[in-house]
């Protein structure tokens, strides 16, 4: 008898690592990586919607993203705006709901405005919930919610830091995953994913395609989620609902 979960996770989150090395092996510019990066999480937006992926959540910006050299920064953002205007159609046809997750205020008002529009045109697809991580950081996150509660004077617990988080749509990630070969958090999800199977692919993010999902998705298949309790429990748990 097992107590591992046999289907697809529920909730996969990524942090899409490696564009810039990937683009440095070829002797290209690093925004030539961030532009195959986009390639890649569209072909891999499309597989978690065909294999019944519930919430799909990406790393693609972080708070600390910003320490990089200038030109790179701006380049990020052009391509941000430029692949809104190009995916949103389609995303909105595939049904996936999208969300961007993160600090708002440092964007230019071209930047805010393309994501409240990508969000109103989607807000009624069922099918996939795409949340796009930029300008996030997990203590922002955090420091964020905790904020938000002592100015309407909640009490701070568990269960209302979680309702004031920027991810409070969705229940937690199930499996989070990092290509790049770096093992890692980098601020990502910090209290979503506390109970989150981790997989590190050395994979670069552009070479992340269907078949390394797939894999990523079969480890998760073979971990035991033991969330506190042992394995003998959860096994006992699965034989009563299975005799009941
Ligand atoms: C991840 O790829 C994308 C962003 C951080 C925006 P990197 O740009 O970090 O790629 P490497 O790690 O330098 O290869
Ligand atoms: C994490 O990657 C952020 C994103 C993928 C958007 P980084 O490349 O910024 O992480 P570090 O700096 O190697 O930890
Ligand atoms: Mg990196």
């Amino acid at each position: 008898m097992s107590s591992k979960p046999t289907g697809v996770p529920h909730h996969i989150a990524i942090v899409m690592d490696g564009n810039g090395r990937w683009a440095t092996r070829r002797f290209l510019p690093r925004v030539a990586g961030h532009k195959q990066g986009v390639e890649s999480l569209r072909r891999c937006v499309k597989a978690c919607v065909d294999r019944g992926v519930g919430v799909l959540t990406v790393f693609a910006f972080s708070s600390e993203n910003w320490n990089r050299p200038v030109e790179e920064v701006t380049g990020l953002m052009e391509l941000m705006v430029g692949a809104l205007g190009r995916e949103v159609p389609k995303l909105r046809a595939d049904g996936v709901q999208l969300h961007f997750v993160g600090e708002r205020g440092g964007l230019s008002e071209k930047m805010v405005a393309s994501l409240v529009q990508a969000e109103a045109s989607t807000a009624l697809n069922t099918r996939m919930v795409l949340n796009i991580c930029f300008n996030y950081g997990g203590r922002w996150d955090i420091a964020r919610a905790a904020a938000q509660l002592a100015l309407r004077g909640e009490p701070l617990t568990e269960a209302s830091l979680d309702r004031a988080m920027a991810l409070a749509h969705v229940p937690d990630p199930d499996l989070f995953i990092r290509t790049g070969g770096e093992q890692r958090l980098s601020n990502f999800l910090l209290w979503q994913s506390a109970y989150a199977e981790l997989f590190f692919s050395d994979k670069l993010w552009p070479e992340f395609d269907e078949a390394a999902l797939d894999e990523a998705i079969g480890v998760f298949q073979t971990r035991e989620r033991r969330f506190g309790k042992t394995s003998a429990q959860l096994n006992a748990g699965l034989h009563e609902r299975q005799t009941a």
